[in-house]
């Protein structure tokens, strides 16, 4: 979303900074430019992705799978998000049952007894979704089941989509065959004309006495790329637009675990869904594992980012280590396999199961992340974990760059991954955290950082925080190779978020981006490829600045950030440069820190573009308060 306005420079804004001197105030912020006189390089994948199974990020978000616990988990409570339907004068009951499902991986199901149904009067069970299902008009949704029954005479099956206020059908499709052995079945529900709503609901139901059994009960929309256990369209929208270069993944805490057997074990996310037995995830729900690690793979290749793969690195989150030596080598071999999965051929045993799973090409992997936050291991073990996985992985795959998760005394890492979670006064303050940062050290993965002010999303004071350190990620990215916000996703319905202060908020139906979304978009979008001299004079301590060029473009790009509450007059010089006259504007202001966007008002903030005329080597600019802006200038 980018407004477009027209706006223009005038010289009434030159006009109140001469104003000011002549009144006896503080001389008028300057800032001299030499777009001809290269500092240091700005990496090209400086801007990524980290997300990972929290706040309902994939299962309820980004995975577009509508059927909530399609695997029938059950607790003590019964089995939930699946209710009984009992159409008409119809009786039966459903339980969970333990001993039998299609497959090793998903043993159980939800038995379905019928005492007495007919074609009027059906029994079933039902699905709530992810906070209900969003349909939308003349729209297919493809769904399957797996199932058997204890008579081939169970009849044909009905499956409907159903408004949940006026329990009429919207969709709904008849599978015939259900037998006495576990089968797939496939369907398709087509919409009508409909108005969009998320208050739907999946039923399914039988209409002849008898008992059948159900497993991974699934139902998707059309997906981004059309891709089968594909993502949701707006979001994937969303993150394209932040033009990520990479995607951190699997997490995060989500990688640990609280304990060793909840770590993500990227072998039992591969396949058929069938074949996923599903995990819990340490944010206290369960991960139906639908994005596996093919699937991190492919929306990889979608929004054409590189894959940051963090690989277990025998630490998880309940202070449970593997001693290094013979204990830890079962898992260094589990990550030489998940290597030989993402970048071997045909040929390998792991590129050969990538091939079998629908991915003859592998994929390009150049950073390898060994573990996450091993800072929080208090067994002290990171240091001889991570030379153990140093010297397996660099004996087979020289190339490629490990990353470690704190400083390490004992050897000097390809990366050190840095991590960031603080106030914006922190990040006004710290925004030249990494100017005088040793350059002989590691390089610098800045693998999650955020400015934590508003929930379920950030406000514009967290944004003007995030703008002011991403100043300070570009002027010092010949040390920093990557970076990338944390957590990225949050589904906004009652209980959807367990960590506050989220990029993009969304329910079943929408979703938005937060201020902090938007000035991320800006600054990625222009990306230069070296920062160039500079010297801002009269600043003050809450304007905040970063200059790039584009060589190819021949182009600077000037991203400036006032955080504070006054409008900033601010002169700009370019000695020795001939900027074309006409420049481009895109800002992003607030009335105030607080003001936000949310799911029913998406688009309070977002940034303005527009032109400005009379650029010249020498001119003049009001940032209003509050405001983030990346000013572009043609040059010749
Ligand atoms: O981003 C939320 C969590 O913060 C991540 O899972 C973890 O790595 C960090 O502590």
């Amino acid at each position: 979303m980018l407004k477009k306005t027209f706006a223009c420079f005038s010289a009434t804004l030159a006009l109140a900074a001469s104003a000011l001197i002549a009144s006896g105030q503080n001389a008028p912020a300057t800032l001299t430019l030499h777009p001809d006189q290269p500092i240091s390089t700005v990496s090209p994948t400086l801007y990524g992705l980290m997300t990972e199974e929290i706040n309902y990020a994939y299962d309820g978000g980004l995975y577009a799978e509508m059927v909530r616990n399609r695997t029938f988990r059950g607790e003590w409570s019964g089995i939930p998000y699946w209710y009984l339907v009992e159409g008409g004068n119809a009786r039966a009951k459903m339980s969970h049952d333990a001993t039998t499902g299609p497959s090793a991986a998903l043993p159980t199901s939800l038995k379905l007894e019928i005492e007495q149904a007919d074609v009027h009067s059906q029994a079933g069970v039902l699905n709530v979704g992810w906070w209900g299902m969003a349909l939308h008009h003349n729209t297919e949704y493809k769904g399957s089941f797996y199932a058997k029954a204890d008579t081939a005479g169970i009849g044909p099956i009905t499956v409907s989509l159903v408004n949940d206020d006026t329990g009429k059908a919207v969709a709904s499709a008849t599978v015939n065959g259900v037998g006495t052995d576990w089968k797939q079945f496939t369907f398709a529900l087509k919409t009508g004309a409909m108005e969009a709503s998320s208050t739907n609901h999946l039923v399914i139901t039988a209409g002849h006495a008898g008992t059948m059994w159900l497993q991974l009960v699934s139902l998707f929309p059309p997906t981004y790329h059309n891709r089968a256990n594909g993502n949701r369209i707006d979001l994937m929208d969303k993150l394209a637009a932040m033009h990520p270069a990479f995607l951190r993944l699997p997490g995060g805490n989500y990688l640990e675990g609280d304990h060793i057997e909840d770590r993500f074990e990227w072998k039992k996310t591969i396949g058929p869904l069938v074949d996923r037995p599903t995990h819990r995830s340490p944010w206290n729900y369960q991960s139906s594992d639908g994005m596996g690690l093919l699937e991190f793979l492919e929306w990889c290749e979608d929004l054409h980012m590189q894959p940051v793969l963090a690989v277990y690195a025998g630490y998880s989150l309940a202070q449970e280590h593997v001693n290094p030596g013979s204990d830890l080598e079962p898992y260094v071999q589990d990550a030489l396999d998940e290597l030989e999965y993402v970048t071997g051929g045909p040929d390998t045993k792991w590129g050969s199961e990538r091939v079998k799973d629908g991915h003859p090409a592998p994929f390009k992997l150049t950073y390898v992340e060994i573990g996450n936050e091993d800072n929080f291991d208090k067994s002290g073990s990171y240091e001889g974990r991570y030379a153990q996985f140093y010297k397996a992985i660099k004996a087979k795959y020289p190339d490629l760059q490990l990353i470690a998760t704190m400083p390490l005394k004992d050897m000097k890492p390809d990366v050190q991954d840095d991590h960031y979670y603080v106030r914006a006064t922190q990040n006004f303050a710290d925004a030249t955290h990494y100017d005088k940062a040793d350059r002989n050290g590691p390089k610098i993965f800045v693998g999650e950082w955020a400015t934590r002010e508003g929930a379920p999303t950030p406000n514009m004071g967290a944004a003007l925080g995030d703008a002011a350190w991403m100043t300070g990620l570009e002027r010092n990215s010949d040390l920093i190779v990557m970076s990338s916000y944390a957590p990225l996703l949050v589904n906004v319905d009652p209980g959807g978020m367990q960590w506050e202060t989220d990029l993009i908020g969304y329910n079943a139906i929408k979703s938005y981006g937060s201020p902090a979304y938007y000035a991320q978009v800006m600054f990625a979008s222009y990306l230069g490829d070296h920062t160039v001299a500079s010297k801002l004079e009269n600043g003050g301590a809450k304007l905040f600045y970063s200059s790039t060029v584009n060589t190819a473009k021949k182009q600077l790009y000037l991203k400036l950030v006032n955080a504070s509450s006054d409008p900033q007059p601010l002169q700009i010089a370019l000695p020795g440069a001939q900027p074309k006259a006409m420049a481009k504007l895109v800002r992003l202001s607030a009335p105030d820190t607080q003001t936000t966007n949310s799911i029913d008002d998406p688009n309070r903030l977002v940034p303005v573009e527009s032109p400005v005329h009379d650029v010249s080597s020498k001119f003049s600019i009001t940032l209003p308060a509050y405001s983030i802006e990346v000013l572009l200038i043609d040059l010749q």
